[in-house]
């Protein structure tokens, strides 16, 4: 019979022994080559799971300590969010009737479509995937270059106008800045956001 002594030494060198074949197996494959990095083709569904369960549990434990501002959806709010929107978002988001974008189009995991009617988009969730990013995907943390505000507002945006029609939302990009003079400047030459 063995003494107590020999079965924990037998125990502790079977783990380390199955922890260095773990270890070099991983390294092996790893080397090997075998794993497709391509974005051309789809992820692996269980790896796509296993990320994307990853983002979704870090996004809820994190998100929620920034306090949104207390006038988050007035027109002046929504107006400034639509406008960054199109132009650093809606080549990878898209935006209503436009075909996306060669980048868009070629990103893997694609970017979902945050104007889409079916979507959520709770502003303070939103707010801090915008801010900070997510790892290991396209998605860019702006908090590196943007003003808080300048994200509770494209939080806004994206919250207040779900599924918003192509029509609404050149009037928000391209709109003048005062309410109720929005649909002169939709066909007209300058207004005064182009000019800027
Ligand atoms: C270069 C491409 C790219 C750009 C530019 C980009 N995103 Fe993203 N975004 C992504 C991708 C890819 C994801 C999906 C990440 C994932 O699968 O976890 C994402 C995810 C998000 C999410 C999380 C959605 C969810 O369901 O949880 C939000 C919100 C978001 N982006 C907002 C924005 C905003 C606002 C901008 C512009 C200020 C922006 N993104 C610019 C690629 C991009």
């Amino acid at each position: 019979m063995l003494s107590l002594r020999s079965r924990i030494t037998t125990v502790v060198v079977t783990v380390a022994a199955v922890f260095i074949l773990l270890a070099a197996g991983g390294l092996a494959f790893m080397y090997s080559g075998a794993y497709d990095v391509s974005a051309s083709s789809r992820d692996n569904p269980i790896v796509a799971k296993l990320l994307h369960g990853t983002y979704e549990a870090s996004m809820h434990r994190r998100a929620g300590s920034d306090v949104a501002p207390g006038d988050l959806l007035s027109l002046e709010n929504i107006r400034s969010g639509a406008r960054m929107y199109d132009a650093t978002c809606a080549v990878c988001h898209g935006a209503p009737d436009r075909p996306l974008s060669p980048i868009g189009q070629g990103i893997q995991p694609a970017a979902p479509a945050l104007l889409s009617a079916s979507r959520r988009n709770k502003p303070a969730l939103m707010f801090w995937t915008i801010k900070h990013g997510v790892n290991m995907t396209a998605m860019p943390s702006f908090g590196k270059t943007q003003s808080d505000q300048a994200i509770w507002q494209v939080a806004a945006f994206i919250y207040a106008e779900r599924g918003i029609s192509k029509d609404k939302y050149d009037q928000l990009v391209h709109g003048r800045a005062e309410t109720g003079n929005t649909s002169l400047s939709l066909h007209g030459p300058a207004s005064e956001a182009d000019k800027q």
